[in-house]
């Protein structure tokens, strides 16, 4: 019987050891029991993993829900499972599709003239390692719907995040912003070969960028913009990377991916967290860890590259300066 101690006290450790591994990854729940009654949030991609979760999760706290979707039969599924879920019916299912600026420029107009408010605006899809697709504009896909679609999108709801102020902006970026490179040259991988990881990490590190900078410009008005990276969860955003096709990888990666990956659910709590926390009332321009608030990459902190890919963004997507505010190419936006 003796025998069997060591090993079975080693086993004990090592398993004890990988569950408290991976609490420590997983980061844990939203520490804010914060609830918003009454407040607006916009979520993008809310029809599948993180996105749904927060959407779920915001619901639970009495948010008026609007989830915007490319697919609308996926996006209805989700808000009616939510609704099911949490007795909220104040859920909504809106078209967006990312890779559009017309989509983009619909659902804005839609939103300002139909919603009285929006306090919380979570950017929350992307798109990650896809082949060399480009948006219906012609932008490099990863770019485009990950950072210039949400930038379009943020512009045009300011005036109304600005008039339902206090209200947040949640950009959600990844780690993967660190092995990121703003290339001014060819930001739309137009002219060197295509590689489709640096293509997300380049996206990801210009949405770091363009919080930073929305943040000066936002000062005092009331709104705050920060970025997250969420954690590494079990989501379907490596669909385009084939790691799970093939059965060898699945059985040699799975221990490893129980370890590391977390749930959907969990990895919504930082979005939870950045938009709903009482203590983070006025905190903008950051960027969290999961939960921690972290200096992000140096190339993210810099802010000429952010001023100028801020230009650069403006003329890509077409909204100019003008009175203060941006609108469409020669069009203010009202008041
Ligand atoms: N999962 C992770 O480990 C991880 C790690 C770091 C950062 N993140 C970030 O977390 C966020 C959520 O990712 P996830 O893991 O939940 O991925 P996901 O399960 O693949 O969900 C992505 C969402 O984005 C939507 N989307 C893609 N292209 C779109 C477009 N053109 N227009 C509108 N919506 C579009 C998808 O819609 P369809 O279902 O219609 O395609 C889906 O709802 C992303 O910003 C991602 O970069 C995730």
């Amino acid at each position: 019987m003796s025998r069997y101690v060591l090993p079975l006290s080693v086993l004990g450790t090592a398993v004890g050891g990988a569950v408290l591994l991976k609490d420590f990854v997983a980061g844990g729940a939203c520490p804010s029991k914060a609830t918003i009654p009454g407040k607006t949030v916009i979520v993008t991609g809310a029809n599948t993993g993180i996105g749904k979760q927060t959407a779920l999760e915001l619901a639970k706290r009495g948010g008026n829900i609007i989830l915007a979707c490319r697919d609308m039969e996926k996006c209805e599924a989700a808000a009616k499972e939510i609704r099911g879920e949490t007795l909220n019916h104040r859920i909504n299912a809106r078209h967006l599709d990312l890779a559009s600026l017309k989509s983009i420029r619909e659902f804005a107009a839609q939103v300002t003239e139909e919603e009285e408010h929006v306090h919380i605006l979570i950017n929350n899809a992307a798109v990650m390692r896809c082949p060399h697709w480009t948006t219906e504009d012609g932008f490099e896909m990863q770019l485009g719907v990950n950072y210039l679609g949400h930038f379009l999108l943020t512009n045009l709801l300011l005036d109304k995040l600005k008039a339902s102020a206090p209200s947040r902006i949640i950009n959600v970026s990844s780690l993967a912003h660190v092995a990121g490179h703003i290339d001014f040259e060819d930001l739309n991988w137009e002219k060197k070969n295509y590689d489709t990881k640096a293509a997300y990490c380049q996206s990801k590190l210009a949405v770091v960028l363009s919080t930073k900078e929305l943040s000066r410009r936002l000062q005092g008005t009331g709104v705050t913009v920060n970025a997250l990276h969420p954690g590494v969860a079990r989501t379907e955003l490596g669909r385009h990377t084939g790691m799970h096709s093939s059965a060898f990888s699945s059985f040699m990666l799975g221990p490893i991916f129980w370890l590391l990956v977390k749930s959907p659910q969990l990895a919504a709590q930082p979005s939870v967290y950045l938009a709903v926390a009482e203590e983070l009332e006025g905190v903008s321009g950051k960027y969290f860890d999961v939960l921690k608030e972290k200096p992000p990459a140096p190339e993210a902190e810099d802010e000429e590259v952010a001023k100028r890919l801020w230009a650069e963004s403006v003329r890509l997507v077409g909204l100019e300066m003008s009175h203060g505010s941006y609108g469409e190419r020669g069009q203010p936006l009202p008041k």
